[in-house]
């Protein structure tokens, strides 16, 4: 209890009322045609940027300043939220998982060999995203677990994958499933049975989270534990090409769940009594749901039909409340006091909201991936259903005017000292690669920080605007060296989904921030870790000790 009160700031009071805005995927980049933000209507983002510049300034949020492996790796929600709500930068999983597999020692872990119990005749499946976009997983690390499984005994192997597009270029499922016939072939020269026995587009096929809608995990479990899908094909690359062919509209993400099967039309790879099982995913939120359909004997979010005795472990440990999965390969980073946490120990009080697809974002992945709240009185999680069974691209509003003014009527309400939302337009619409609707949706985005805005200013109150990391600041595909956009072979130019490198901004003010704080302009390299100590210091107390510094200074 104790260890986590926190002293009084010596120059900033207690009590003030806080409003923290969150913009998902939303990042500074040169102001071209290809920046939704820029071609958006942002009146107020644009005020802060030019009328206060010391209140205003840009962070770090993707590579080494967010526990990535290196500065190519572009940012994410989850390291990007886990850094906002930690105040620490801790190495990440795909960092976590690059050391285990380079020393062996995922290899001799409790869940490897919870795994080894289903030898000498079980067979292993391995469940994940299969691209190298290195937020929810990388090929090369499943191209090491796939042969160091096979040395380790498992003689027959099924790979279960989901095709991306979001992370990286669409289309590129067709490179990434050579790429991993190449390595299953290579195993099966080496005696081992290896092959690829289902699949589907991450959209549609078992990659939900927050459960926004079950039928995606259903696809799922469809498709690689019953072997059950409405399309079958005897190769994947096939069933990319075929069902492309049928349908021209379906892409990467939205591949239909597929099964592969033998010459007598009998799938090759459903998952039976006896098996093994890895969501090779190293990244929380879409793997949970799935990670409770395979985990959980009383799961009843859909009637599994066919529930096999397996041994089943995550690449990580999933949810740290849930202790989901009960085994894993590979220990999560260990968040432990979060911003959340301390804010509960001294009595600060928290309205938190978002829509569903980005509601666990500022709750589970702010509070170090755990499912639960620390208190029951002092915070209160409000999710606002997201649209459902739609691309965002064709309702790019989203729920952000609805997120906008809750948290206004919450601020309003004085019951609480931080109102914290994310707005998820820039984010989710511009991994569907629609500029328009980015556009629309930044739009929106900035109608709704005005609402939040208007409200800090009626209560006397402090806001804070950041974002998580770049996304819709950058719509295309460019030379790395030049900045060039890219065109295709046919002269279009490459629609980039992915999130970017790009730094965020960050803003402050409103009429209770006290006079004489601005930024500190010591720390060029900041990043999103930093901002955790600022909001603390902004309720009136120092931050704690081993938190990254604070981005403000108070001067006389
Ligand atoms: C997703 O899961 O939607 C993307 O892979 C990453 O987007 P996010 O990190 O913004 O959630
Ligand atoms: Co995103």
């Amino acid at each position: 209890e104790g260890k986590m009160k926190l002293a009084p700031h010596p120059k900033l009071p207690k009590g003030k009322k806080i409003m923290l805005i969150i913009l998902d995927g939303w990042g500074e980049q040169i102001p071209d045609e290809f920046n939704a933000i820029h071609r958006a209507e942002t009146p107020i983002m644009d005020y802060l940027k030019t009328t206060a510049p010391e209140k205003w300034r840009l962070l770090k949020a993707h590579g080494s300043a967010v526990g990535l492996p290196t500065e190519e790796d572009m940012g994410n929600s989850e390291v990007g939220h886990n850094a906002l709500g930690a105040g620490r930068i801790f190495k990440q999983g795909a960092s976590l998982v690059d050391s285990a597999l380079e020393t062996g020692a995922i290899f001799e872990g409790s869940g490897f060999k919870y795994l080894k119990e289903a030898l000498p005749n079980g067979t292993l499946h391995l469940i994940g995203l299969l691209s190298d976009g290195g937020v929810h997983s990388r090929f090369d690390q499943l191209q090491l677990l796939l042969k160091g499984s096979a040395k380790q005994g498992f003689k027959k192997i099924r790979v279960h994958v989901l095709t991306d597009g979001r992370d990286v270029a669409d289309g590129s499922s067709v490179k990434y499933v050579q790429m991993l016939e190449d390595t299953l072939e290579e195993l099966r020269g080496e005696g081992c049975d290896a092959r690829i026995a289902s699949g589907g587009g991450r959209m549609k096929v078992t990659m939900d989270r927050y459960e926004n809608d079950w039928n995606v995990v259903k696809n799922g479990w469809y498709a690689h534990v019953l072997g059950e899908a409405p399309h079958r094909f005897t190769s994947c690359l096939e069933a990319l090409k075929k069902l492309k062919e049928e349908d021209p509209s379906v892409n990467d993400q939205y591949y239909p769940p597929f099964v592969m099967v033998d010459e007598s039309g009998k799938p090759v790879g459903p998952i039976v009594d006896g098996d093994a099982v890895v969501t090779f995913n190293y990244r929380a939120d879409r793997m949970v749901m799935l990670a409770k359909a395979l985990d959980d004997e009383q799961f009843d979010k859909f009637d599994r039909v066919r529930c096999p005795k397996i041994k089943y472990a995550g690449m990580l440990l999933y949810d740290a409340d849930l202790k989901l999965p009960r085994n894993y390969l590979v220990s999560p980073p260990e968040f432990t006091e979060t911003s959340g946490e301390y804010l509960v120990h001294n009595g600060v009080k928290s309205w938190v909201c978002s829509e569903t697809v980005k509601f666990g974002h500022v709750t589970f992945v702010w509070n170090g991936n755990r499912s639960g709240q620390f208190s029951n009185t002092l915070e209160k999680y409000v999710e606002i259903p997201s649209d459902q069974g739609i691309s965002f691209d064709k309702q790019p509003e989203m729920k952000a005017i609805a997120i906008a003014s809750k948290a206004a009527e919450a601020l309003r309400s004085g019951e609480w000292d931080q109102v914290r939302v994310n707005i998820a337009n820039g984010d989710m619409i511009g991994h569907t690669g629609n500029l328009e609707a980015t556009i629309l949706g930044c739009t929106t985005t900035d109608k709704a920080i005005k609402i939040m805005l208007d409200a800090t200013e009626e209560v006397g109150g402090i806001f804070v605007i950041t974002a998580d990391h770049g996304n819709a600041e950058d719509m295309v595909k460019r030379n790395a060296k030049t900045g060039a956009p890219i065109k295709d072979k046919q002269g279009n130019y490459q629609i980039l989904t992915s999130h970017t490198c790009a730094p965020v901004p960050i803003a402050i003010g409103g009429p209770g921030l006290p006079k004489g704080v601005r930024f500190r302009t010591d720390l060029p390299n900041a990043g999103l870790a930093n901002v955790a100590s600022t909001f603390i210091n902004l309720h009136g107390f120092e931050a704690p000790h081993d938190y990254e510094p604070t981005l403000i200074e108070v001067v006389d």
